[in-house]
């Protein structure tokens, strides 16, 4: 649906201009979304709008340096579009499934989208573990307040190919979650697994970074292979 014109856009500041560039406009208008009909249909609040910039925008474009060049990225619960919108605005070159269940959800992603005039993004209706069954394959799966990391790798491992990276932003106990999803990250053979600290914009954001392995182990095969 070609969104209507009457969502302004919200002027960014300099370290936002700085940040994203030739994609600054497009940003603006994103926050336009986020702040007009996003908080209108529920989905942010309204105490939000003052921080769209730096609590959300500059802090979903952290992940970008994480994605590598050409990569096919999901990201698994989108709701109004973080972190995925964010990186497709930032990473042309990737191309983007916002994966999300709730309709009205969905309705606004696409309507972003298509006001935006964004290309390689698709937003998929499903949950994850309907959508791993469609047997899809991604490089990445990004995530951001979704679910705690035991159950995230459940549902992240299936949209991965081999060698793929779940890329998830946590709060400061992102380690204790690492420790906690130990028997998930085992039942998939999972090794190469680490916290990124990241500072930027005078704020630290914790990335969990789990590989889905190349080979799972014979004797600890996931369900999904069975
Ligand atoms: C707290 S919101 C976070 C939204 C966004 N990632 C953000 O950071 O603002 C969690 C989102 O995960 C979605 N979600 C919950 N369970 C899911 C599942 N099984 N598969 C895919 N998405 C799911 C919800 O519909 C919701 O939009």
């Amino acid at each position: 649906m070609k969104q209507p014109t009457s969502v302004p856009s919200l002027p960014a500041p300099p370290e936002v201009r700085v940040r994203f560039g030739t994609a600054t406009a497009k940003a603006e208008r994103y926050a336009g979304w986020l702040a007009g009909p996003g908080v209108e249909r529920g989905l942010l609040g309204p105490r939000e709008v003052d921080r769209i910039w730096g609590r959300h925008l500059l802090n979903c474009a952290v992940l970008d340096q994480y994605l590598p060049r050409g990569s096919s990225v999901c990201d698994l619960g989108s709701g109004a579009g973080l972190p995925g919108l964010v990186l497709a605005l930032l990473r042309p070159d990737c191309s983007m499934v916002l994966l999300e269940p709730l309709l009205r959800r969905a309705t606004f992603l696409e309507e972003v989208v298509a006001d935006l005039e964004i290309s390689g993004v698709t937003v998929a209706r499903a949950r994850a573990e309907d959508y791993a069954s469609q047997d899809r394959r991604h490089d990445a799966v990004v995530a951001r307040a979704v679910a705690p990391l035991d159950r995230l790798v459940g549902w992240a491992m299936p949209l991965l190919r081999p060698g793929g990276v779940l890329l998830a932003q946590k709060g400061a106990a992102a380690f204790d979650e690492l420790e906690a999803a130990r028997p998930a990250l085992d039942r998939w053979g999972v090794g190469e697994r680490d916290v990124l600290v990241v500072a930027e914009g005078g704020s630290v954001t914790y990335i969990v970074r789990v590989a889905r392995p190349l080979h799972p182990p014979r004797t600890q095969r996931p369900a999904e292979d069975e």
